[in-house]
């Protein structure tokens, strides 16, 4: 079986992630130590979706912050989560079937040409995929492509610490911890590709740089977590310059 790289196409890293679909959950929780709840929590803080707004969360996954977000929108708002793994989104509907009273619904596709209307979204929220796309810039720019002016996002993901020790501590735990754990469950060379992708990509001051130069009027990345996770904040222009 081959396992992709750092920078693959999406079909690959979407395969990747299809595979690891029935235990992410188990593993986040276990490996985090539960924590990726509060730093999801801190992202919907972030994004501060209001009752009625139009919410895309984009690399959904299993669906957990579709949720969160759908809880602030209602009743007159409404969430979509866009992901290509199918066996993460029967998750996701799996899971919001435990609450139909919320305004959802999941759709299968390429986040990189997203099956959705341009200028139509709010917000737009992406927790763990940017780092998982082609391309930081690619990616960014899908998120402009779909707000409407004035529309806010909020990224979520790994940041690599800016203290030597930091980044020390970080390493040791994705090599050390998390894919000998992944091992278990028969993931580890998934888990592998974690690192890589952590290890590859953009740094906070790099992704504002990006933002700002594809013409977003305020990008400014907020690490989080002791600096091992980064919360990079979004908002169009309402105007278009
Ligand atoms: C690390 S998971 C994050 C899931 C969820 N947002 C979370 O925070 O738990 C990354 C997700 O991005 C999705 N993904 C990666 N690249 C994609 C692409 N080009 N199009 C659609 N989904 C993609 C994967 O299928 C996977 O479900």
């Amino acid at each position: 079986m081959n396992h992709p790289s750092v920078g693959a196409d999406s079909a690959t890293v979407v395969r990747l992630f299809d595979r690891t679909a029935h235990t992410y959950d188990l593993l986040n929780d276990l490996l985090s130590l539960g924590l990726h709840r509060l730093w999801k929590r801190q992202a919907v803080a972030s994004l501060q979706p209001q009752p009625g707004e139009q919410i895309l969360d984009l690399c959904c996954g299993t669906g957990d912050l579709s949720l969160l977000l759908a809880e602030q929108v209602r009743p007159h708002g409404h969430v979509t989560g866009l992901d290509g793994a199918p066996t993460a989104l029967e998750q996701a509907r799996q899971r919001a079937t435990k609450e139909p009273w919320l305004p959802l619904q999941f759709i299968e596709g390429d986040v990189l040409r997203p099956p959705l209307p341009p200028g139509a979204a709010d917000g737009v929220m992406m927790a763990y995929g940017l780092r998982n796309l082609a391309s930081v810039t690619a990616g960014l720019n899908v998120i402009r492509h779909l707000l409407k002016p004035g529309g806010r996002a909020v990224v979520l993901d790994f940041h690599r610490p800016h203290h030597p020790l930091g980044l020390q501590v970080q390493r040791s735990y994705l090599q050390g911890v998390v894919v000998p754990v992944a091992g278990m469950v028969d993931l580890e060379a998934e888990y592998t590709y974690l690192w890589q992708s952590v290890a590859t990509f953009a740094t906070g001051a790099e992704q504002e740089e990006l933002a700002r130069q594809l013409g977003f009027a305020v990008a400014c990345h907020q690490p989080i977590a002791g600096g091992l996770m980064g919360l990079l904040k979004l908002k169009l222009p309402r105007r278009q310059p």
